[in-house]
């Protein structure tokens, strides 16, 4: 069967008509819910939505040709977009969470040789079958919350085989796994132990060679570095953020996460697609994001995990700022898959509506990661991607927190969890 008729949702959240620019202010609540809503998905492609008794009487002949989902009593959204994960790493730390838990600072730990370098020690050592495997899983946990694309950072490695490795396991997970995966090179995640020295040395090599190659072998289509004290400053991170521009790949940023470092400033100036964090921004910084359009895409499960305060969510929204949100799914900072929890945080940690909310987690994510014109709503001519939750409006999928509500995932017009 080629169409899927979803019939009757309670409410049908489409935020249609935003795929040219993403959601700001308070476009940002503006939801366009349709009550008795349906959608009418032929070949992967959404083709009608509306209220359900239009949608009958246009598609009347054809009604037996369909799979119909009854969705009364549902919310019907589009599928969840996370535009910001580590996805593809080996093994766990949650000795680290307890050492945390004890006292330990996140940098202290990773300036001891631990955190990220912890990580990729054991992503060097992982097969590139154990790799994809181990994120596979996660994939499939990721679409039991509700989500249906995600983007993937290399990171772990930060040599070239590992690198590699990383880009290539994100390239095989999204042509066999359901979920989109969209690759972004992070060669930049930190400086590797044996250039501690000499930190330029590895700039040099990032820039001359790995994101050449990333690029000319077309395995990512962004390029991300972790600017923070005692990582790589704003002057090195404009450095291989424009290296990266030069090869095509488009800049986003790990901004402003532990201490203020000007990093929203920079994203704007450099015209990075998003910056991400952002827990310490300056107001200068985000009103310069504002200006210039740069999604601010914000991991409340981050600052959760690791015991801080959130980024000031509200008051870039108030300041204009496009605000996405994402998990950051990584073994550190925020072992989690639950964007809807996210989305909890989000409106617990940052005074963001249960509305506003849904926004940052679709349309604004999709802008967040450029593929806005095919999903992250639902329209006419964009992807079959949608999550039915079992909730009976959209409030109440904060509200009632602490659960999965998701009750059926489509993915390119196909039943995939039920
Ligand atoms: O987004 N800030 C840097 N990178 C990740 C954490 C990675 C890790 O701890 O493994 C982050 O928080
Ligand atoms: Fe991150």
């Amino acid at each position: 069967m080629t169409a899927l008729f979803i019939r009757n949702a309670s409410q049908l959240v489409t935020l249609q008509g935003n795929s040219h620019a993403p959601r700001v202010k308070e476009a940002m609540s503006e939801l366009t819910i349709i009550e008795n809503g349906s959608v009418w998905i032929e070949n992967g492609i959404i083709h009608a939505v509306g209220k359900d008794e239009y949608l009958v009487a246009k598609y009347k002949g054809r009604l037996h040709e369909a799979q119909i989902i009854d969705a009364s009593g549902k919310l019907v959204t589009p599928g969840l977009v996370d535009p910001h994960t580590h996805l593809v790493f080996a093994g766990s730390r949650e000795s680290e969470f307890n050492m945390r838990l004890e006292g330990a600072t996140y940098m202290e730990i990773m300036n001891g040789g631990g955190g990220i370098h912890a990580t990729t020690i054991a992503t060097k050592a992982a097969t590139k079958d154990e790799l994809f495997n181990e994120s596979y899983e996660r994939l499939n946990q990721f679409l039991l919350h509700g989500v249906t694309t995600v983007e993937a950072k290399s990171g772990y490695g930060m040599e070239w085989e590992t690198e590699l490795k990383q880009l290539e396991v994100a390239k095989e997970l999204n042509e066999r796994h359901v979920i989109d995966v969209i690759p972004t090179f992070m060669g930049a995640h930190a400086v590797p132990r044996e250039y501690k020295e000499n930190p330029e040395a590895f700039i040099d090599l990032l820039i001359k060679v790995m994101i050449p190659k990333v690029a000319q072998l077309g395995l990512a289509e962004f390029n991300d570095v972790f600017c923070e004290h005692g990582v790589f400053t704003p002057e090195q991170s404009k450095r291989i953020l424009e290296a990266g521009k030069i090869h095509g790949l488009i800049p986003k940023i790990h901004a402003d996460e532990i201490e203020p470092y000007q990093g929203a400033e920079l994203a704007a100036e450099i015209g990075a697609i998003s910056a991400d964090h952002l827990l310490k921004a300056s107001e200068q910084g985000m009103k310069a994001m504002a200006e210039k359009g740069v999604v601010a895409v914000l991991l409340p499960g981050t600052a959760y995990f690791l015991m801080a305060e959130s980024a000031n969510g509200r008051k870039m929204i108030d300041l204009g700022v496009p605000v996405a949100l994402s998990t950051d799914c990584n073994p550190g900072s925020s072992p989690t898959v639950s964007l809807p929890f996210i989305m909890n945080l989000g409106c617990m940690k940052m005074n963001m509506t249960p509305a506003e909310v849904i926004t940052a987690a679709t349309i604004n994510a999709a802008h967040a990661i450029n593929r806005a014109k095919e999903i992250g709503s639902l329209e006419v001519g964009k992807k079959g991607d949608i999550t039915i939750f079992n909730v009976g409006n959209y409030m109440k999928l904060q509200y009632y927190y602490g659960v999965n509500h998701t009750d059926t995932v489509v993915k390119n017009g196909k039943v995939v969890v039920r």
